[in-house]
């Protein structure tokens, strides 16, 4: 057994030790790190000696434990992590959001009035609230009363917790001129903090480009109108890049646009794009033509309605096609006895399942009104089934009508009070709306649920999402909350 306090070329020499990197970049991305073992060991040398913990083999354990595993991960990612970023970075681009970009948005978007930003890789937050400022200042008064959502994501939970506190040093100002950061902080000493104008719509969620699932309708990341991945996608390789390359696409609406870092164009990994040259600046935009979803099958009945397999039946022959514990649900609601406790299984016999495939498809491609319609035809069979509920909310959601979201989510947690998607989903409603103990109480209603579930189990209803990562996330939105 070796002893505490290795130099970097101890740790590196480890026999465990290229697996132990492998692992690290798996998790992470960050192939930056497969040639830069002096610095790779020295990170894990520290905090084999903050743990107490002797050679690579008994922390790789670690890290793969399914309790230890994430969260010693999310430690050591904080130092992994490079967080370089300040307000305004790259000028050129934030020119072109606004001369063209943020103009066509406004236009294609009228009769929605709604507009959706996701910053991935936020770091501190200076790029999510830069484009905060460009759409109050420029932008006011046309976007007077819409919806508008600019979500930051990041992997360092550290820099979430400082984006969502709002607070910066001069050092993240320095591009701005002294008037703008005048009327866009209060100074404090050597601390700046973003004003209230600046933080409304303005969200942050942990996410892992490389392991969590998006597009994405938990954690709402899907049909954006405009997506930053500026500076992040340079520590990670080749094929990891053009993976999610294809997944920022599907997250877009059709005509929405892609901006990546200055340096980091390259005809051949956005040929899926159009590519727009601004003054100083590359932009790729979502081709237009939407693959509508086929839903033929949906629109042939007279009625315009029904899945013809519903409309015929009687209601209880409904619930009789329905699978066992679903029906067990409906017909426990019905006689309003104690609502059901083990978490029904939602698996929806085929035409509904497709009914709910397609609402979500319609949803990732921006198509909220038809995917809307959709859900109110299934709710006219469905009445008493949680997920349709659900789904009925992320619609809610996508449209900009919080109340109704939450209504949906209440009704489909009346109706299964352990179906955790709803609540975890409730979760970000109610700090949309600065409800902060209710917040924590569906997040922590969150964990509660999955404490006795096998971490590795994937929820059928949301894009391949697991258990633990669900975990991960509710655990960070507490974080969040806690420290604001
Ligand atoms: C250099 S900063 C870029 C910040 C900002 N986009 C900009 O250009 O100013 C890179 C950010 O990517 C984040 N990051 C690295 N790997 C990530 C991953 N796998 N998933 C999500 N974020 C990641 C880092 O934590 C860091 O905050």
């Amino acid at each position: 057994m070796k002893l505490l306090g290795q130099t970097a070329r101890e740790v590196s020499s480890d026999p465990v030790y290229a697996e132990l990197k492998r692992h690290l970049v798996d998790m992470t991305g960050l192939a930056y790190y497969l040639d830069k073992d002096v610095e790779l060991a020295s990170h894990v040398g520290r905090r084999l000696d903050a743990l107490g913990i002797a050679d690579c083999g008994s922390y790789l354990e670690m890290l793969l434990g399914p309790c230890s595993g994430p969260a010693e991960l999310d430690e050591l990612t904080t130092s992994l992590t490079n967080g370089e970023t300040f307000f305004f970075r790259h000028q050129e681009l934030f020119d072109a959001l606004g001369r063209q970009v943020i103009p066509e948005i406004i236009e294609r978007n009228r009769d929605q009035r709604r507009l959706r930003i996701w910053s991935a890789g936020c770091a501190n937050g200076a790029e999510p609230y830069s484009l905060s400022i460009l759409l109050e200042r420029a932008f006011g008064p046309q976007l007077a009363g819409w919806d508008v959502t600019i979500v930051g994501t990041d992997i360092n939970r550290d820099f979430l917790v400082q984006a969502q506190r709002g607070e910066f040093s001069d050092w993240s100002l320095r591009s701005m001129a002294d008037d703008l950061q005048a009327s866009c902080f209060r100074r404090s000493g050597n601390t700046w903090t973003i004003d209230d104008a600046y933080r409304r719509g303005v969200l942050f969620r942990y996410h892992n480009l490389v392991q969590h699932p998006f597009p994405a309708l938990i954690n709402e990341l899907s049909a954006f109108d405009l997506i930053l991945c500026r500076n992040v996608m340079i520590y990670f390789a080749p094929p990891i890049i053009q993976r999610l390359v294809g997944q920022f696409h599907d997250c877009l609406v059709p005509g929405g646009w892609f901006a990546v870092g200055p340096a980091e164009p390259n005809v051949g990994l956005f040929r899926a794009f159009e590519t727009v040259n601004a003054a100083g600046a590359v932009l790729y935009r979502r081709r237009q033509q939407p693959t509508a979803p086929n839903i033929a099958w949906f629109q042939a009945s007279p009625a315009g309605a029904l899945p013809a397999v519903a409309k015929t039946e009687s209601g209880s022959r409904i619930l009789a096609r329905l699978p066992r514990d679903k029906a067990t649900l409906a017909t426990g609601a019905r006689r309003r006895q104690s609502r059901p406790a083990a978490a029904a299984r939602r698996e929806p016999d085929s035409a509904i399942g497709q009914a709910l495939a397609d609402a979500r498809q319609m949803l990732n491609l921006g198509q909220s009104a038809a995917a809307a319609d959709c859900c109110q035809k299934l709710m006219t069979v469905e009445w008493m089934n949680p997920l349709v509920h659900f789904y009925n909310a992320l619609v809610a959601e996508h449209r900009g009508q919080h109340g109704e979201t939450e209504q949906a989510l209440r009704r489909a947690i009346y109706l299964d009070r352990d179906f955790v998607l709803a609540h975890y989903q409730l979760g970000l409603v109610l700090l949309r709306k600065h409800d902060v103990r209710g917040a924590q109480r569906s997040f922590r209603n969150v964990l509660a649920l999955l404490e006795r579930r096998d971490a590795a189990e994937r929820f059928p209803d949301a894009d391949g999402l697991s258990v633990e990562t669900l975990r991960q996330l509710a655990d960070m939105q507490l974080e969040i909350l806690n420290c604001t």
